[in-house]
């Protein structure tokens, strides 16, 4: 008998404020038509005064314990992923643990920018199998609003705020690549590549928040390769391939990058998750975004097999096969 951690709840959060491309032409030289064939996106949600990432994080939260039909009492354990946190510390885990009334368990948080999901989603599998928990909230929650530039045209028009949450579940599965759960990850690393995309301040440098700094275009030609080198080592080592897959839910950064991928995987862009043209690049929430959005559309169904992929800051990068 193998433990997997099995999905059984998901759900997002997106704040209300949907700021399109054309608002940048008015302070920018820039325009919706550059925005949409550079990246692919049209629209991104941006936060409110006042409203945080644990606010974002626990209402996502809240959908995915919803939609599992649980209660808070139901979860042993809360990690979340984010780079933007409300404050240096405590973690934005034990924000949304106060919030959701859990008073039990444990609430931390993982860093590794737009990689973040990845990295917590095989933090709680490993958990989830080595019995530390059997049923953890899995959060991403990015606010790169506070972040910005607003005069940097080549970052501030591609971000955008939200959050996503997985609920998993250890359960009992056959050890084979038919089982429902994660069935596989594969994370890398690379820092030497830390000033592609970086935050120009932080508590023991600037002691300022600071703003995004990216060498897009050094990075855009990092990401295919890298990711679909990810994705092949995750699946090769369940004895998967391409053609097992039924949906790619990639990091939602460039619809170039993601048709690239896609591509090299041998793999038609029906079998993609899109939602970077509505949500622009969330971060670690892109994935739990997607992922959500597929499921609320019909498209991600039970027993699908998911690849879910992202790169990101640091260099961090990687993915998590995952039978729905
Ligand atoms: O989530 C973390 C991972 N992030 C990524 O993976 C992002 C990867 N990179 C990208 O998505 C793309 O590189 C960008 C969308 C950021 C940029 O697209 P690009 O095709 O790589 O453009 P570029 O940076 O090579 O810039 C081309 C031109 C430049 O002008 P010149 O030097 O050719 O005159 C830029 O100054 O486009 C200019 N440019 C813009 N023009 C209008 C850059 N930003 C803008 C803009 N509007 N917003």
């Amino acid at each position: 008998m193998t433990i997997r951690a099995v999905a059984i709840g998901i759900g997002h959060y997106l704040p209300e404020r949907i700021m399109p491309n054309s608002e940048f032409e008015k302070t920018l030289d820039t325009s919706d038509e550059w925005i949409r064939t550079r990246s692919g996106i049209a629209n991104r949600h941006v936060a409110a005064d006042g409203e945080t990432t644990s606010n974002m994080a626990t209402k996502a939260a809240q959908a995915a314990i919803d939609d599992a039909g649980i209660t808070i009492d139901d979860i042993d354990a809360i990690i979340v992923a984010t780079s933007t946190p409300d404050l240096t510390f405590p973690s934005v885990g034990t924000m949304v643990q106060s919030q959701l009334g859990m008073t039990r368990g444990y609430a931390f948080d993982v860093q590794a920018v737009c990689a973040g999901f990845i990295f917590a989603l095989t933090t709680a599998n490993s958990m989830i199998q080595t019995g530390q928990a059997n049923r953890i909230l899995v959060i991403g929650a990015d606010m790169f609003s506070k972040i910005m530039d607003y005069t940097d045209r080549s970052t501030c028009v591609l971000f955008g705020d939200g959050a996503g949450a997985l609920i998993l579940e250890g359960r009992a599965g056959k050890g084979t690549n038919e089982d429902r759960g994660i069935l596989s990850a594969d994370l890398n690393s690379d820092g030497r590549y830390k000033d592609m995309l970086y935050v120009d301040g932080g508590v023991s440098t600037t002691g300022t928040s600071g703003h995004l700094r990216m060498q897009g275009n050094a990075l855009f030609r990092q990401a295919v390769e890298r990711l679909s080198a990810t994705a092949h080592h995750a699946l090769g080592k369940v004895g998967l391939s391409d053609s097992d897959i039924d949906w790619i839910v990639p990091h939602q950064a460039n619809i170039r990058i993601i048709k690239g991928t896609a591509k090299k995987m041998g793999l038609s862009m029906d079998n993609v998750i899109v939602t970077l043209q509505d949500h622009g690049n969330t971060s670690a929430a892109s994935i739990p975004l997607a992922m959500s959005v597929g499921k609320a559309e019909g498209k991600i169904k039970r027993g699908d097999l998911l690849l879910t992929e992202a790169i990101g800051g640091g260099l961090a990068w990687g993915s998590v096969v995952i039978r729905w």
